[in-house]
């Protein structure tokens, strides 16, 4: 039978077993009990971002039904949802999909080893990554590659190419998983690798995962099914690896795929389809050789890589960043609370550069195992356009460039760092000169406008690294100082970036000396840096000009610079308010701060605090309005350290209007708000901010807030 009988037949299967498990779930629970994934603000991702439909009860769910057998039907869903290429083999495959997203929704259960739904913050976390270029792209694989060393082969590849592969299998059968498993290869989303369930349906959380970035970075609406398709289609870089026999729920599930615009790559033969009219490259592409299937998904997406070979003896990669170094498998460790050890990065004169020189003082890792070891690693680097500003960019570089090695793990930055070496890259060879031949070629290799030598000293003796560290410390701290001293008064200057269009197309990020980029990656002499580094890059200058609000901190050329770049969606922009056309968010912001009506006040909820706040709604429920490069006002995304700005939120009464935050995080600001707390005269304010040890609900946070006399329930309305 060819491709469309198949697709029409099982479609029509797929829907009748989800319409089966909808009835059996009515009788059960009934209607209004809740159906949908943990973790998400976008309901079933997939029906919502296809068809608009918010389904949160199973008595919801009856809808999706209706659409899946309109689709069969050949007719066109209320919102306008349909093929009419490829004889209706899009509209059977999509109607699969949805289906088979409420049937993961109402049958699923958690299974060891397995991610299942893939929340909102990995999903941002990953997002970030893509737009900076250290994920390239998503491998979707399903099946089982033909034996364990293909399987690792294949992985390895996705890996070295910075691809994160995300793993679905076949029911009952033995997988990809399983073989990499037993391979010994180390799975997980920091190693780019990501099991997400054991059955063919598992691919709808692939699907649902690639939609909800159209949502969350695009600004699409749900139900707004053109232009979440444009999104995918040109933005997501994903393509499915689909491995072994296939069978007819895979080929009705690929089709549904292909309507997304993600491209198909196997290892059977298969029926010609051809180009898919929406896209620009071929649809299915059959590829036997094992050797070859990495490189051939690579071509058939148009996945742009930047391979770095490097003379080490560990494979180097961005794939390896997160990878940890257990202390099973420890061959040596350096700082944290083990030893002292730090890192540092000067400019010094040509003439005293030895490019390529790289020493090694004291011994080397050969003779401890499983202990800690004294490191100073001491780069100097030299070049024509050398700038002092430049340094602490380079020097931050270092934290990457030596994560990347694989078996390397590196944490912190200045006299803070932590570095391991497994013992799998000690015997392989990796020795300390390998930190030398890392940094001096990733340096050269990105940084080569501004660096034109580069030297590596490391040192192990106790008296070498204690001495050297005196020396770096003290200009440490001149380089704080530099950034603390400066006002948003003091320069005329601001930098705008825009790294984060490629994802989130009409957002722009202003970023001044007192209030960072929302991600907390870039700072205004960064962001300065940056630019000089690379004048035609994503942070520009904008000289401030006319100051039209200065309490709500707008300017006349910074609302027009926005204006522009926001694809005229943006008019105007206050730097220093929450409620009065407040910035944009593209999605990657470190916390959300939010408007409490009922305190008078605002509340902040950093990324890594997965619990419930006041407002009764989570990071991620919150997440997902505001990001999108859209404005809400009573809502702004933030980088951390803008929470102890004096510019934090100053249109409304500043830090004062902060009434509740999670522990954590106000422990991780501790000093900085202590120290903005005297400065503002409330020298016990930190005390009555509440967290959610005190206060986990609206009733709860007020009546901490009236214990503490926190001053919000004072100040002038917000509303
Ligand atoms: Fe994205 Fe803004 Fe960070 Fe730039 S500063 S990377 S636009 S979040
Ligand atoms: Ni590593
Ligand atoms: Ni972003």
């Amino acid at each position: 039978p060819d491709l469309n009988t198949i697709a029409s037949e099982t479609s029509k299967k797929i829907v009748a077993m989800a319409q089966e498990a909808l009835e059996k779930a009515l009788v059960a629970k009934g209607g209004s009990f809740s159906l949908g994934f943990e973790g998400t603000a976008f309901f079933l991702p997939l029906n919502f971002a296809l068809t608009g439909l918010e389904v949160k009860t199973i008595g919801d769910a009856s809808q999706i039904i209706e659409n899946c057998r309109r689709l069969l039907e050949g007719r066109s869903l209320a919102n306008g949802l349909f093929f009419s290429c490829l004889d209706g083999l899009l509209n059977h495959g999509l109607a699969a999909l949805l289906a088979e997203e409420l049937l993961c929704a109402l049958t699923h259960e958690p299974k060891e080893g397995y991610l299942g739904f893939v929340p909102d913050t990995v999903l941002r976390s990953l997002g970030v990554q893509l737009v900076d270029g250290r994920i390239a792209g998503i491998a979707v694989i399903l099946g089982c590659a033909k034996d364990d060393a293909s399987a690792v082969k294949i992985i390895r590849g996705f890996q070295e190419k910075n691809i994160v592969s995300l793993l679905v299998g076949n029911a009952g059968a033995r997988n990809i998983r399983d073989q990499l498993t037993d391979a010994g290869v180390e799975l997980g989303l920091d190693n780019y690798i990501v099991p997400l369930g054991p059955d063919e349906l598992s691919s709808a959380y692939a699907v649902n995962f690639a939609v909800r970035a159209a949502l969350t970075f695009g600004g699409c609406k749900g139900g707004q099914w053109k232009q979440v398709l444009e999104y995918t289609q040109n933005r997501v870089p994903a393509f499915v690896v689909v491995l072994g026999k296939l069978d007819e729920v895979i080929v009705t599930t690929g089709a549904g795929v292909l309507g997304l615009g993600f491209p198909i790559i196997m290892d059977a033969d298969a029926a010609e389809v051809g180009k898919i009219p929406t896209t620009k490259y071929e649809a299915l592409v059959v590829e036997k050789d094992m050797d070859r299937i990495v490189s051939r998904c690579i071509e058939t997406r148009g996945i742009k890589i930047q391979v770095t070979h490097l003379p080490i003896p560990v494979l180097y990669s961005p794939a390896f960043e997160g990878e940890r170094v257990r202390k099973e498998n420890l061959k040596v460790e350096f700082g944290s609370k083990y030893s002292s050890a730090f890192e540092y990065l000067a400019y010094r004169s040509m003439e005293e550069v030895a490019d390529g020189r790289v020493e090694v003082m004291g011994p080397d890792i050969d003779a401890v195992t499983g202990k800690a070891m004294p490191l100073g690693i001491w780069v100097d680097v030299a070049a024509r356009q050398a700038n002092k500003d430049f340094e602490p960019i380079l020097e931050r570089q270092i934290h990457r460039y030596l994560n990347e090695a694989q078996g390397v793990m590196h944490m912190g930055q200045r006299d803070m760092i932590w570095v391991r070496i497994s013992r799998e890259a000690f015997e392989k060879g990796f020795r300390l000169k390998h930190f030398g031949t890392i940094i001096h070629a990733m340096l050269h290799k990105e940084f080569g406008a501004i660096v034109d030598k580069v030297q590596v000293r490391l040192m192990t003796r106790q008296e070498d690294v204690a001495q050297a560290l005196k020396a770096a410390a003290g200009v440490y701290e001149a380089r704080d100082e530099r950034l603390r001293g400066m006002t948003d008064e003091s320069v005329d200057t601001f930098y705008s970036c825009a790294l984060c269009q490629s994802f989130a197309p009409n957002h722009i990020c202003i970023i001044t000396p007192e209030r960072l980029g929302l991600c907390g990656a870039y700072s205004w002499l960064d962001a300065k840096a940056a630019y000089e580094i690379q004048p035609t890059g994503g942070n520009q200058p904008i000289v401030k000009g006319v100051c039209l609000e200065p309490n709500l901190g707008q300017w006349r050329n910074i609302n027009e610079f926005i204006l522009e770049k926001s694809n005229r969606t943006i008019p105007e922009v206050s730097m220093y308010s929450l409620l009065v056309s407040p910035q944009s968010s593209c999605g990657c912001f470190e916390c959300i701060v939010a408007l409490v009506p009922e305190a008078n006040g605002v509340m902040a909820v950093n990324r890594d605090y997965a619990g419930m706040t006041p407002l009764g709604m989570t990071f991620t429920q919150m997440a997902g309005s505001v990001g999108g490069g859209i404005q809400t006002p009573g809502f702004i995304g933030v980088g951390k350290l803008y929470l102890t700005s004096r510019k934090f939120i100053s249109a409304e009464g500043g830090l004062p209007r902060l009434v509740w935050m999670p522990r954590d995080l106000k422990e991780a600001l501790r000093n900085r708000l202590v120290e903005r707390c005297r400065e503002l005269d409330l020298p016990d304010f930190i005390e009555k901010i509440a967290d959610e040890t005190n206060a986990q609900t609206i009733e709860e946070l007020l009546e901490f807030l009236k214990a503490k006399a926190h001053p919000a329930l004072d100040m002038p309305p917000l509303l």
